[in-house]
């Protein structure tokens, strides 16, 4: 395995989404966003099951791992996710993140990831309770909030999702928690203002930086401009 970047800390960071990047030239684009200042990757894992899509699997991290050292953020949008845990681990995540909506056995998931050394986040979709994952917050490295349905770039935020996260902060602040809040879907100049001042840590674009005329460092600079 290449050698691979530092784990998480409390800054604020943008992981950018390679589902919009550039597929026939994936190596590039994954150089070219670290160095126009995404400081992690989010590499969307489907199995059209879950979702009603299907995008990159396990052989193609283990490739794009020998490309770059960019801490890879790896969201699972797939039933049961257990039975990959190790694997999408062998093939270079650094955070692995599993769907409380998917997961039949949370506690055992949260439990096989950090065993392997690695970051522990779970998501919960636009519509589901955040009292889902109240009771695994002490544990958890990350909590992914989808701002959009899970399956596909390109989507608008949904402004109802600003309450979760907010509740999250309040809570995590309250608690003394070190768990890092990110928010994945419609995340652009528009809506990163708002995401932000609702305690986001780690935010995830794909569409805003990938399909920016501006190019990949003016979108990020946008994002981090909106943030601060
Ligand atoms: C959607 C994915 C997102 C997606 C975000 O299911 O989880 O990571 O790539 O795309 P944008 O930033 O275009 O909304
Ligand atoms: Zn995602």
């Amino acid at each position: 395995m290449a050698k691979v970047a530092d784990t998480p800390s409390r800054d604020k960071i943008i992981s950018a989404s390679i589902l919009s990047g550039d597929f026939k030239d994936l190596g590039t684009q994954i150089k070219d966003v670290h160095k126009a200042g995404a400081k992690w990757l989010h590499i969307d894992v489907m199995d059209g099951c879950f979702v009603p899509n299907i995008s990159i699997g396990i052989p193609v991290i283990a490739s794009i791992r020998g490309a770059s050292d960019i801490f890879f953020d790896v969201h699972l949008m797939i039933l049961d996710p257990i039975r990959y845990i190790e694997y999408f681990y062998q093939a270079g995540a650094q955070l692995i993140t599993v769907h409380a909506e998917a997961t039949p056995d949370l506690q055992k998931a949260i439990d096989t990831i950090q065993a392997l050394g690695i970051k522990a986040g779970v998501s919960l979709n636009p519509s589901t309770d955040f009292e889902h994952i109240e009771g695994y917050m002490h544990q958890l490295d990350l909590i992914l909030f989808m701002g959009v349905e899970p399956g596909f770039g390109g989507q608008k935020f949904k402004p109802e999702v600003l309450e979760k996260i907010k509740h999250a902060r309040k809570m995590i602040n309250s608690r003394g928690l070190k768990t890092l809040i990110e928010v994945d879907g419609g995340v652009n100049e528009d809506t990163v203002s708002d995401i932000a001042k609702a305690g986001c840590d780690v935010f995830v674009a794909g569409s805003y930086i990938f399909d920016n005329p501006k190019g990949m460092a003016a979108a990020i600079k946008t994002l981090k401009g909106g943030i601060n």
